[in-house]
Protein backbone atom coordinates (compact mmCIF):
# COMPACT_ATOMS: atom_id res chain seq x y z
CA UNK A 1 0.00 0.00 0.00
CA UNK A 2 2.89 2.04 1.06
CA UNK A 3 4.10 1.79 -2.10
CA UNK A 4 2.45 2.70 -4.26
CA UNK A 5 1.78 5.97 -2.29
CA UNK A 6 4.73 6.63 -3.04
CA UNK A 7 4.96 5.40 -6.90
CA UNK A 8 2.32 7.25 -7.66
CA UNK A 9 3.74 10.59 -5.85
CA UNK A 10 6.72 9.98 -7.65
CA UNK A 11 4.72 9.90 -10.77
CA UNK A 12 2.54 13.56 -10.07
CA UNK A 13 6.31 15.11 -9.32
CA UNK A 14 7.34 13.67 -12.85
CA UNK A 15 4.29 14.56 -14.48
CA UNK A 16 3.93 18.61 -12.83
CA UNK A 17 7.43 18.14 -14.19
CA UNK A 18 6.86 17.33 -17.65
CA UNK A 19 4.63 19.51 -17.83
CA UNK A 20 6.61 22.53 -16.65
CA UNK A 21 9.06 21.93 -19.22
CA UNK A 22 6.47 21.63 -22.15
CA UNK A 23 4.80 24.66 -21.14
CA UNK A 24 1.56 25.56 -19.77
CA UNK A 25 -1.60 23.45 -20.49
CA UNK A 26 -4.79 25.75 -21.82
CA UNK A 27 -7.70 25.82 -19.34
CA UNK A 28 -10.99 26.70 -18.78
CA UNK A 29 -10.79 29.24 -16.13
CA UNK A 30 -7.79 30.87 -17.65
CA UNK A 31 -9.55 34.57 -17.28
CA UNK A 32 -11.49 33.88 -13.86
CA UNK A 33 -9.56 36.21 -12.00
CA UNK A 34 -7.90 38.76 -14.72
CA UNK A 35 -10.86 39.07 -16.98
CA UNK A 36 -14.25 37.38 -15.49
CA UNK A 37 -16.18 39.08 -17.84
CA UNK A 38 -14.33 37.72 -21.00
CA UNK A 39 -16.64 35.63 -22.32
CA UNK A 40 -19.98 37.69 -21.96
CA UNK A 41 -17.95 40.33 -23.87
CA UNK A 42 -17.29 38.00 -26.45
CA UNK A 43 -20.53 36.41 -26.70
CA UNK A 44 -22.49 39.95 -27.03
CA UNK A 45 -20.49 40.80 -29.78
CA UNK A 46 -20.99 37.50 -31.58
CA UNK A 47 -24.50 38.22 -30.91
CA UNK A 48 -24.11 41.47 -32.82
CA UNK A 49 -22.73 40.45 -35.50
CA UNK A 50 -25.23 38.05 -36.28
CA UNK A 51 -28.33 40.37 -36.02
CA UNK A 52 -26.57 42.61 -38.14
CA UNK A 53 -26.26 39.53 -40.63
CA UNK A 54 -26.83 35.92 -40.53
CA UNK A 55 -23.50 34.88 -42.16
CA UNK A 56 -21.15 35.99 -39.78
CA UNK A 57 -21.12 33.35 -37.65
CA UNK A 58 -20.31 31.02 -40.08
CA UNK A 59 -17.36 33.36 -41.20
CA UNK A 60 -16.25 33.46 -37.61
CA UNK A 61 -16.24 29.93 -37.30
CA UNK A 62 -14.20 29.27 -40.17
CA UNK A 63 -11.52 31.87 -38.87
CA UNK A 64 -10.71 30.12 -35.80
CA UNK A 65 -9.91 26.80 -38.29
CA UNK A 66 -7.43 29.16 -40.64
CA UNK A 67 -6.02 30.15 -37.23
CA UNK A 68 -5.04 27.05 -35.50
CA UNK A 69 -4.02 24.88 -38.88
CA UNK A 70 -1.28 27.41 -39.74
CA UNK A 71 1.40 27.81 -36.77
CA UNK A 72 -1.33 26.82 -34.51
CA UNK A 73 -3.96 28.91 -32.60
CA UNK A 74 -2.32 32.01 -32.08
CA UNK A 75 -4.24 34.38 -33.73
CA UNK A 76 -1.91 34.54 -36.72
CA UNK A 77 -4.74 34.55 -39.40
CA UNK A 78 -5.85 37.90 -37.88
CA UNK A 79 -2.59 39.99 -38.93
CA UNK A 80 -2.65 42.02 -41.57
CA UNK A 81 0.26 42.31 -43.98
CA UNK A 82 3.89 44.26 -41.85
CA UNK A 83 6.82 45.05 -42.59
CA UNK A 84 8.72 41.95 -42.35
CA UNK A 85 6.02 39.42 -43.40
CA UNK A 86 3.43 38.55 -45.27
CA UNK A 87 0.15 37.87 -43.72
CA UNK A 88 -2.22 34.98 -44.40
CA UNK A 89 -5.19 36.72 -45.73
CA UNK A 90 -4.29 36.96 -48.98
CA UNK A 91 -3.28 32.96 -49.15
CA UNK A 92 -4.99 30.79 -51.42
CA UNK A 93 -7.80 29.53 -48.81
CA UNK A 94 -8.06 32.97 -47.23
CA UNK A 95 -7.96 35.73 -50.43
CA UNK A 96 -11.31 36.91 -51.03
CA UNK A 97 -13.47 34.41 -48.44
CA UNK A 98 -12.24 34.93 -45.18
CA UNK A 99 -14.18 37.29 -43.78
CA UNK A 100 -15.40 38.85 -40.06
CA UNK A 101 -12.20 41.04 -39.32
CA UNK A 102 -14.15 44.13 -38.13
CA UNK A 103 -16.62 41.82 -35.69
CA UNK A 104 -12.86 40.84 -34.21
CA UNK A 105 -11.90 44.49 -34.15
CA UNK A 106 -14.69 45.32 -32.03
CA UNK A 107 -15.31 42.38 -29.88
CA UNK A 108 -11.07 42.83 -29.22
CA UNK A 109 -11.74 47.06 -28.61
CA UNK A 110 -14.72 46.20 -25.45
CA UNK A 111 -12.20 43.76 -24.34
CA UNK A 112 -9.45 45.68 -23.74
CA UNK A 113 -11.54 48.47 -22.56
CA UNK A 114 -12.80 46.10 -19.99
CA UNK A 115 -9.73 44.34 -19.50
CA UNK A 116 -7.05 45.97 -21.00
CA UNK A 117 -3.81 43.93 -22.43
CA UNK A 118 -5.13 40.50 -20.95
CA UNK A 119 -7.26 38.33 -23.00
CA UNK A 120 -5.42 37.39 -26.01
CA UNK A 121 -6.85 37.34 -30.35
CA UNK A 122 -6.21 33.29 -30.08
CA UNK A 123 -8.03 32.90 -27.40
CA UNK A 124 -11.26 35.60 -28.34
CA UNK A 125 -11.28 33.42 -31.72
CA UNK A 126 -11.29 29.88 -29.88
CA UNK A 127 -14.31 31.64 -28.05
CA UNK A 128 -16.21 33.39 -31.02
CA UNK A 129 -15.94 29.78 -32.49
CA UNK A 130 -18.04 28.16 -29.85
CA UNK A 131 -20.58 30.88 -29.84
CA UNK A 132 -20.94 31.01 -33.14
CA UNK A 133 -22.12 27.66 -33.43
CA UNK A 134 -24.29 27.66 -30.21
CA UNK A 135 -26.26 30.79 -31.21
CA UNK A 136 -26.60 28.82 -34.71
CA UNK A 137 -28.25 26.19 -33.28
CA UNK A 138 -25.29 23.50 -31.72
CA UNK A 139 -24.57 22.74 -28.33
CA UNK A 140 -22.34 24.47 -26.21
CA UNK A 141 -19.10 23.14 -24.90
CA UNK A 142 -16.34 24.82 -22.25
CA UNK A 143 -13.52 26.65 -24.40
CA UNK A 144 -9.60 26.09 -23.07
CA UNK A 145 -7.87 28.77 -22.80
CA UNK A 146 -4.88 30.90 -22.16
CA UNK A 147 -3.34 31.24 -25.60
CA UNK A 148 -1.14 34.01 -26.29
CA UNK A 149 -0.79 35.90 -29.62
CA UNK A 150 1.99 34.74 -32.30
CA UNK A 151 4.19 38.07 -33.08
CA UNK A 152 4.65 36.17 -37.29
CA UNK A 153 1.94 34.97 -39.87
CA UNK A 154 2.41 32.88 -42.85
CA UNK A 155 1.39 33.27 -45.83
CA UNK A 156 3.18 30.16 -47.47
CA UNK A 157 2.30 27.98 -44.58
CA UNK A 158 -1.59 29.09 -45.19
CA UNK A 159 -1.43 27.58 -48.36
CA UNK A 160 0.33 24.87 -47.88
CA UNK A 161 -1.25 23.24 -44.42
CA UNK A 162 -5.56 24.55 -45.19
CA UNK A 163 -6.65 21.84 -47.61
CA UNK A 164 -7.95 23.01 -51.02
CA UNK A 165 -11.52 21.90 -52.02
CA UNK A 166 -10.43 19.73 -54.65
CA UNK A 167 -9.37 17.21 -52.34
CA UNK A 168 -10.07 13.82 -52.10
CA UNK A 169 -10.31 11.88 -49.10
CA UNK A 170 -6.76 10.84 -49.01
CA UNK A 171 -5.00 14.51 -48.86
CA UNK A 172 -8.11 15.48 -46.47
CA UNK A 173 -6.78 12.89 -43.67
CA UNK A 174 -3.37 13.90 -44.52
CA UNK A 175 -3.74 17.52 -43.99
CA UNK A 176 -5.39 16.75 -40.49
CA UNK A 177 -3.06 14.08 -39.77
CA UNK A 178 0.16 16.88 -40.46
CA UNK A 179 -1.39 19.20 -37.28
CA UNK A 180 -2.59 16.37 -35.12
CA UNK A 181 -6.03 15.41 -35.90
CA UNK A 182 -7.56 12.17 -37.07
CA UNK A 183 -9.46 11.26 -39.88
CA UNK A 184 -11.98 11.29 -37.19
CA UNK A 185 -11.79 14.72 -36.25
CA UNK A 186 -11.68 15.39 -40.09
CA UNK A 187 -15.25 14.23 -41.08
CA UNK A 188 -16.38 15.51 -37.60
CA UNK A 189 -14.90 19.02 -38.16
CA UNK A 190 -16.10 19.07 -42.10
CA UNK A 191 -19.68 19.34 -40.27
CA UNK A 192 -19.03 22.86 -39.77
CA UNK A 193 -20.22 23.21 -43.35
CA UNK A 194 -23.53 22.96 -42.11
CA UNK A 195 -23.64 26.86 -41.83
CA UNK A 196 -22.42 29.43 -44.57
CA UNK A 197 -21.58 30.18 -48.09
CA UNK A 198 -19.19 29.29 -50.42
CA UNK A 199 -18.25 30.76 -54.03
CA UNK A 200 -18.48 29.44 -57.23
CA UNK A 201 -14.83 29.57 -58.13
CA UNK A 202 -14.71 27.01 -54.82
CA UNK A 203 -16.38 24.21 -56.81
CA UNK A 204 -17.34 25.04 -60.19
CA UNK A 205 -14.75 22.64 -61.56
CA UNK A 206 -17.55 19.67 -60.30
CA UNK A 207 -19.99 21.28 -62.44
CA UNK A 208 -18.00 21.69 -65.62
CA UNK A 209 -14.72 19.88 -65.89
CA UNK A 210 -14.31 17.27 -62.68
CA UNK A 211 -10.41 16.27 -62.84
CA UNK A 212 -9.80 17.41 -66.47
CA UNK A 213 -12.51 15.03 -67.84
CA UNK A 214 -14.46 17.76 -69.14
CA UNK A 215 -17.40 16.66 -68.08
CA UNK A 216 -19.71 17.44 -64.22
CA UNK A 217 -18.64 14.94 -61.29
CA UNK A 218 -20.93 12.27 -62.07
CA UNK A 219 -21.87 12.35 -58.04
CA UNK A 220 -23.36 15.31 -57.96
CA UNK A 221 -27.57 15.02 -57.64
CA UNK A 222 -29.14 16.01 -61.06
CA UNK A 223 -31.44 18.61 -59.95
CA UNK A 224 -28.80 20.36 -57.70
CA UNK A 225 -25.91 20.12 -60.51
CA UNK A 226 -28.35 22.08 -63.01
CA UNK A 227 -29.36 24.74 -60.35
CA UNK A 228 -25.32 25.19 -59.31
CA UNK A 229 -24.94 25.61 -63.13
CA UNK A 230 -27.73 28.25 -63.14
CA UNK A 231 -25.95 30.26 -60.69
CA UNK A 232 -22.13 29.79 -61.52
CA UNK A 233 -22.61 29.98 -65.61
CA UNK A 234 -19.59 28.49 -67.20
CA UNK A 235 -17.81 31.68 -68.08
CA UNK A 236 -18.27 32.87 -65.02
CA UNK A 237 -16.59 30.18 -63.31
CA UNK A 238 -13.54 30.81 -66.01
CA UNK A 239 -13.19 34.26 -64.64
CA UNK A 240 -13.34 33.11 -61.07
CA UNK A 241 -16.98 33.97 -59.93
CA UNK A 242 -17.68 35.68 -56.89
CA UNK A 243 -21.48 34.43 -56.84
CA UNK A 244 -22.23 32.70 -53.58
CA UNK A 245 -23.92 28.78 -52.63
CA UNK A 246 -25.02 28.07 -49.73
CA UNK A 247 -22.90 24.87 -48.05
CA UNK A 248 -25.45 23.36 -46.47
CA UNK A 249 -28.86 24.23 -48.73
CA UNK A 250 -31.14 23.58 -46.61
CA UNK A 251 -30.72 25.24 -43.19
CA UNK A 252 -27.60 27.54 -44.23
CA UNK A 253 -27.68 29.18 -41.41
CA UNK A 254 -28.65 26.61 -38.63
CA UNK A 255 -26.20 24.13 -37.07
CA UNK A 256 -27.59 20.95 -37.28
CA UNK A 257 -26.79 17.69 -39.00
CA UNK A 258 -28.10 18.15 -42.24
CA UNK A 259 -24.99 18.35 -44.12
CA UNK A 260 -24.65 15.07 -43.75
CA UNK A 261 -27.88 13.96 -44.55
CA UNK A 262 -26.75 16.69 -48.10
CA UNK A 263 -24.01 14.38 -48.74
CA UNK A 264 -25.53 11.26 -48.85
CA UNK A 265 -28.13 12.73 -51.51
CA UNK A 266 -25.08 14.01 -53.95
CA UNK A 267 -26.09 17.47 -52.40
CA UNK A 268 -22.53 18.14 -51.26
CA UNK A 269 -21.13 21.42 -52.35
CA UNK A 270 -17.87 21.16 -52.52
CA UNK A 271 -15.86 17.70 -53.42
CA UNK A 272 -13.99 17.58 -49.92
CA UNK A 273 -17.64 17.42 -49.07
CA UNK A 274 -19.14 14.98 -51.56
CA UNK A 275 -15.95 12.76 -50.80
CA UNK A 276 -16.70 11.68 -47.75
CA UNK A 277 -19.89 9.52 -48.87
CA UNK A 278 -18.58 8.74 -52.07
CA UNK A 279 -15.31 7.25 -51.15
CA UNK A 280 -15.77 3.50 -50.00
CA UNK A 281 -14.85 3.42 -46.28
CA UNK A 282 -14.33 5.10 -43.21
CA UNK A 283 -15.33 8.28 -43.89
CA UNK A 284 -18.46 7.13 -45.37
CA UNK A 285 -19.49 4.86 -42.07
CA UNK A 286 -19.02 8.35 -40.44
CA UNK A 287 -21.06 10.05 -42.58
CA UNK A 288 -24.19 7.71 -42.30
CA UNK A 289 -23.81 7.83 -38.54
CA UNK A 290 -24.29 11.84 -38.31
CA UNK A 291 -26.45 11.46 -40.67
CA UNK A 292 -28.91 9.70 -38.56
CA UNK A 293 -27.36 10.71 -34.91
CA UNK A 294 -27.53 14.69 -34.48
CA UNK A 295 -26.53 14.21 -30.74
CA UNK A 296 -23.81 11.91 -31.68
CA UNK A 297 -22.42 14.41 -34.14
CA UNK A 298 -22.72 17.29 -31.52
CA UNK A 299 -21.09 15.44 -29.12
CA UNK A 300 -18.14 14.85 -31.41
CA UNK A 301 -17.98 17.78 -32.80
CA UNK A 302 -17.59 19.31 -29.39
CA UNK A 303 -14.60 17.24 -28.95
CA UNK A 304 -12.72 17.52 -32.10
CA UNK A 305 -13.50 21.57 -31.77
CA UNK A 306 -11.52 21.18 -28.09
CA UNK A 307 -8.91 19.02 -30.05
CA UNK A 308 -8.11 21.38 -33.28
CA UNK A 309 -8.08 24.37 -30.64
CA UNK A 310 -5.31 22.72 -28.85
CA UNK A 311 -3.47 22.66 -31.87
CA UNK A 312 0.62 24.07 -30.97
CA UNK A 313 -1.09 27.08 -28.52
CA UNK A 314 1.94 29.43 -27.34
CA UNK A 315 1.61 29.52 -24.21
CA UNK A 316 3.53 30.73 -20.70
CA UNK A 317 5.84 33.72 -21.60
CA UNK A 318 5.84 32.53 -25.33
CA UNK A 319 3.79 35.00 -28.02
CA UNK A 320 2.23 38.10 -26.37
CA UNK A 321 -0.80 39.75 -25.77
CA UNK A 322 -2.18 41.81 -28.84
CA UNK A 323 -3.38 45.19 -28.46
CA UNK A 324 -4.78 45.32 -31.69
CA UNK A 325 -5.63 41.71 -33.08
CA UNK A 326 -4.36 43.08 -36.78
CA UNK A 327 -0.68 43.79 -35.71
CA UNK A 328 1.76 42.70 -33.54
CA UNK A 329 2.41 45.24 -30.66
CA UNK A 330 5.82 46.52 -31.61
CA UNK A 331 4.03 47.77 -34.68
CA UNK A 332 6.93 45.53 -37.04
C1 LIG B 1 -12.14 19.43 -44.45
C2 LIG B 1 -11.52 20.37 -45.14
C3 LIG B 1 -12.15 21.69 -45.48
C4 LIG B 1 -12.16 22.28 -46.70
C5 LIG B 1 -11.51 21.74 -47.96
C6 LIG B 1 -12.90 23.50 -46.58
C7 LIG B 1 -13.09 24.41 -47.61
C8 LIG B 1 -13.94 25.48 -47.55
C9 LIG B 1 -14.22 26.36 -48.65
C10 LIG B 1 -13.58 26.28 -50.03
C11 LIG B 1 -15.14 27.27 -48.23
C12 LIG B 1 -15.74 28.40 -49.07
C13 LIG B 1 -14.70 29.46 -49.34
C14 LIG B 1 -15.04 30.30 -50.53
O1 LIG B 1 -16.09 30.94 -50.56
O2 LIG B 1 -14.24 30.31 -51.45
C15 LIG B 1 -15.44 26.97 -46.86
C16 LIG B 1 -16.33 27.66 -46.09
C17 LIG B 1 -16.54 27.41 -44.75
N1 LIG B 1 -15.82 26.52 -43.98
FE1 LIG B 1 -14.62 25.06 -44.63
N2 LIG B 1 -13.33 23.63 -45.29
C18 LIG B 1 -12.90 22.56 -44.58
C19 LIG B 1 -13.06 22.35 -43.22
C20 LIG B 1 -13.68 23.25 -42.38
C21 LIG B 1 -13.60 23.21 -40.93
C22 LIG B 1 -12.79 22.20 -40.14
C23 LIG B 1 -14.37 24.24 -40.48
C24 LIG B 1 -14.62 24.67 -39.06
C25 LIG B 1 -14.56 23.87 -38.02
C26 LIG B 1 -14.92 24.91 -41.63
C27 LIG B 1 -15.81 25.95 -41.59
C28 LIG B 1 -16.30 26.61 -42.70
C29 LIG B 1 -17.40 27.55 -42.65
C30 LIG B 1 -18.23 27.86 -41.44
C31 LIG B 1 -17.53 28.07 -43.94
C32 LIG B 1 -18.50 29.16 -44.41
C33 LIG B 1 -17.83 30.51 -44.20
C34 LIG B 1 -18.65 31.71 -44.62
O3 LIG B 1 -19.83 31.61 -44.95
O4 LIG B 1 -18.07 32.81 -44.59
N3 LIG B 1 -14.45 24.31 -42.76
N4 LIG B 1 -14.68 25.88 -46.47
C1 LIG C 1 -6.25 38.30 -54.00
O1 LIG C 1 -7.44 38.64 -54.68
C2 LIG C 1 -7.36 39.88 -55.36
C3 LIG C 1 -8.75 40.22 -55.86
O2 LIG C 1 -9.31 39.15 -56.55
C4 LIG C 1 -6.33 39.78 -56.46
O3 LIG C 1 -6.24 40.98 -57.17
C5 LIG C 1 -4.98 39.43 -55.84
O4 LIG C 1 -4.03 39.21 -56.86
C6 LIG C 1 -5.08 38.18 -54.96
N1 LIG C 1 -3.86 38.02 -54.23
C7 LIG C 1 -3.15 36.90 -54.24
C8 LIG C 1 -1.90 36.89 -53.46
O5 LIG C 1 -3.50 35.90 -54.85
C1 LIG D 1 8.86 40.15 -37.40
O1 LIG D 1 9.27 40.99 -36.34
C2 LIG D 1 8.85 40.54 -35.05
C3 LIG D 1 9.20 41.63 -34.05
O2 LIG D 1 10.56 41.90 -34.06
C4 LIG D 1 9.52 39.21 -34.77
O3 LIG D 1 9.18 38.76 -33.49
C5 LIG D 1 9.08 38.22 -35.82
O4 LIG D 1 9.68 36.98 -35.61
C6 LIG D 1 9.41 38.74 -37.22
N1 LIG D 1 8.86 37.85 -38.20
C7 LIG D 1 9.53 37.42 -39.25
C8 LIG D 1 8.83 36.53 -40.18
O5 LIG D 1 10.70 37.72 -39.43
C1 LIG E 1 6.51 29.51 -43.26
O1 LIG E 1 5.95 28.26 -43.59
C2 LIG E 1 6.74 27.52 -44.50
C3 LIG E 1 5.92 26.32 -44.93
O2 LIG E 1 5.47 25.59 -43.84
C4 LIG E 1 8.05 27.16 -43.81
O3 LIG E 1 8.85 26.40 -44.67
C5 LIG E 1 8.76 28.43 -43.40
O4 LIG E 1 9.89 28.13 -42.66
C6 LIG E 1 7.84 29.33 -42.58
N1 LIG E 1 8.47 30.63 -42.42
C7 LIG E 1 8.71 31.16 -41.23
C8 LIG E 1 9.34 32.51 -41.22
O5 LIG E 1 8.42 30.60 -40.19
C1 LIG F 1 -5.66 12.34 -54.16
O1 LIG F 1 -5.13 13.59 -54.59
C2 LIG F 1 -3.72 13.62 -54.61
C3 LIG F 1 -3.29 15.06 -54.86
O2 LIG F 1 -3.99 15.64 -55.91
C4 LIG F 1 -3.21 12.65 -55.67
O3 LIG F 1 -1.80 12.67 -55.74
C5 LIG F 1 -3.69 11.25 -55.30
O4 LIG F 1 -3.33 10.33 -56.32
C6 LIG F 1 -5.20 11.22 -55.08
N1 LIG F 1 -5.55 9.93 -54.48
C7 LIG F 1 -6.60 9.21 -54.87
C8 LIG F 1 -6.82 7.93 -54.14
O5 LIG F 1 -7.34 9.58 -55.76
C1 LIG G 1 -10.56 20.51 -68.31
O1 LIG G 1 -9.41 20.58 -67.49
C2 LIG G 1 -8.24 20.06 -68.12
C3 LIG G 1 -7.08 20.17 -67.11
O2 LIG G 1 -7.49 19.82 -65.84
C4 LIG G 1 -7.94 20.87 -69.36
O3 LIG G 1 -6.80 20.31 -70.01
C5 LIG G 1 -9.13 20.83 -70.31
O4 LIG G 1 -8.88 21.69 -71.40
C6 LIG G 1 -10.38 21.30 -69.58
N1 LIG G 1 -11.54 21.09 -70.44
C7 LIG G 1 -12.47 22.03 -70.64
C8 LIG G 1 -13.61 21.66 -71.49
O5 LIG G 1 -12.41 23.11 -70.10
Amino acid sequence: MKSIITISLICCMLLSRCNLLHGHKLKHHFYEKTCPNAESIVLAGVKKAQQQEARLPASLLRLHFHDCFVQGCDASVLLDDAANFTGEKTSNPNNGSARGFEVIDQIKAEMERRCRGVVSCADILAIIARDAVVLSGGKPWKVQLGRRDSLTANRTASNQFIPAPTSNVTTLIAKFKAVGLSAKDMVTLSGAHTIGQARCTAFSQRLYNQSGTGKPDPTINKGFLQSLQQLCPQAAAAGNSNFLAPLDLRTPTHFDNRYYLNLQAGKGLLNSDEVLYTTPGFTKKYVRKYGCDKEEFFDSFRKSMIKMGSIKPLTGKKGEIRNNCRFTNSGL
